[in-house]
């Protein structure tokens, strides 16, 4: 099992590229088994996640190989309809695989992705809608099976929470049906418009991505198509909270400031000063981040889920009191027990958190229980007096390529053991 060693309290300095985005990744590996033939995947993040995808595809027929950043995978041979629960347990976002499967080859059999650290992960929105395009499906001792032998039908679809993995498992699931799909209330994030980008790369007909109302012309097949990922939004909130933490200045090559539209004005809140040019961020931290008021998690537009963890470790430090309201997933403070240990002043309650800012954090031994609780104990072990040891690097690895070599490059004392 690997830790992290961190020795906090070193500024750090430099430039960064930001890796591709494992949200926009996993949604798009999935919608390659519709897609007949060779896509080639640029920008494609080395993470646990992704092998997982690549599991699956290999297991359902695909050819899958990496070229450097780029995955290549030819879908040609697709010749199963199954998914055995230990690859669907490898990954949550596995579930939609659900929508592409049914839709390549009329039938899926799989079990839920069940719960996982941040919480319950229910399909239900994924299940109705794909009802309302016309598949049958049977539920039996926690796993699917989802039929649709004369193919899925076009319909309209109206969710009850813009939810992106069923957003996502729809969008593919209608991008061959007949005749049109629309969804309202559909989710909006900037991954659910590069997902639309790749099938319609494909050939699929769909408009309004990104906009919350979805129209999908079904077309009666897809071909493969050469994507680039978009860059991770998340990593890059989370190497603006790594240099908000140390009072650092450093540069984010490739970050989209569109795409971090609720994320910037807090940081600029704590006082950090970002400017943008050129497809480059810079921020520039002050020695002592000021507190950042409220901080309300939202579907996108709003402050994303996934941003919170790392900037509520930027918090920990900051003058004064951050109130953070997490209102997409249930379990999402996990590691706030972690951060006390290391002298933060963090309570809790259901959905809130409030974080008095110390003058100092102190280096501990901590263990990190998801993705985003391991990436806020490295941001608070960088701020921190002393040594830290952070286990539990394999969440780490479900999203962040190397971070560990990432933050070295950038001057941070950090190795992985
Ligand atoms: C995706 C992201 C995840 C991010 C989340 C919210 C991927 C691979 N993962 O997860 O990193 O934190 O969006 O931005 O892209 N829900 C239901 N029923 C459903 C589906 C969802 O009740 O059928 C609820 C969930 O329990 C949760 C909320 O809706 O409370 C948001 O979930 P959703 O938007 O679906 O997130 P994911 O697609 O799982």
């Amino acid at each position: 099992m690997s830790k992290l060693l961190v020795k906090g309290r070193q500024k750090l300095g430099g430039e960064v590229s930001v890796q591709g985005a494992k949200n926009s990744a996993l949604p798009i590996l999935a919608a390659t088994v519709l897609a007949k033939g060779e896509n080639v995947i640029f920008n494609c993040p080395c993470l646990s996640d992704v092998d997982a995808s690549c599991g699956i595809l290999r297991y359902l027929g695909c050819r899958v190989r990496r070229e450097g950043g780029a995955l290549l995978i030819d879908s040609a041979g697709v010749d199963r309809s199954d998914i055995p629960d230990s690859l669907m347990r490898k990954t949550r976002s596995s579930i939609v695989f659900l929508g592409a499967v049914l839709a390549r080859t009329g039938r899926a059999r799989l079990c839920f992705p069940g719960g996982c650290e941040i919480g319950p992960r229910p399909i239900d929105l994924h299940l109705k809608a794909l009802r309302q395009l016309g598949a049958e499906i049977r539920e039996e001792h926690g796993c699917l099976d989802c039929r649709a032998p004369y193919g899925l039908k076009g319909g309209r679809v109206a969710l009850s929470f813009p939810s992106v993995g069923a957003t996502e498992d729809i969008m593919i699931a209608a991008a061959t049906a007949s005749g049109t799909t629309t969804v309202t209330n559909a989710a909006r994030e900037p991954e659910i418009a590069d997902l639309a980008d790749y099938l319609n790369r494909c050939g699929a007909h769909i408009y309004g991505a990104g906009e919350g109302v979805l129209v999908i012309d079904g077309v009666p097949s897809l071909h493969g198509a050469l994507h680039t990922i978009i860059p991770d939004r998340i990593v890059a909130a989370t190497l603006l909270s790594c240099a908000a933490v140390t009072g650092s200045e450093l540069v984010l090559k490739g970050a989209v400031t569109s795409h971090l539209g609720a994320v910037l004005p807090v940081f600029e809140e704590g006082g950090c000063s970002l400017q943008s040019r050129d497809g480059d961020l810079k921020i520039t931290a002050p020695h002592r981040l000021r507190s950042m008021r409220v901080v309300r998690t939202m579907p996108y537009p709003g402050f994303p889920t996934d941003a919170q963890a790392p900037l509520l470790a930027a918090a920990c430090t900051a003058l004064g009191t951050t109130v953070f309201v997490e209102n997409i997933f249930e379990n999402r403070y996990r590691h706030t027990g972690e951060l006390i240990r290391m002298g933060a002043s963090v309570k809790t309650e259901g959905k809130v958190a409030v974080i008095e800012g110390v003058p100092r954090l102190y280096g501990a031994s901590v263990e990190a229980t998801d993705l985003r609780g391991a990436a806020a104990l490295v941001i608070a072990a960088l701020a921190a007096e002393g040594k830290s040891t952070v286990s539990g690097v394999k969440y780490l690895e479900r999203g962040y390529e190397n971070l560990e070599t990432v933050l070295s490059d950038l001057g941070a004392e950090i190795k992985k053991i």
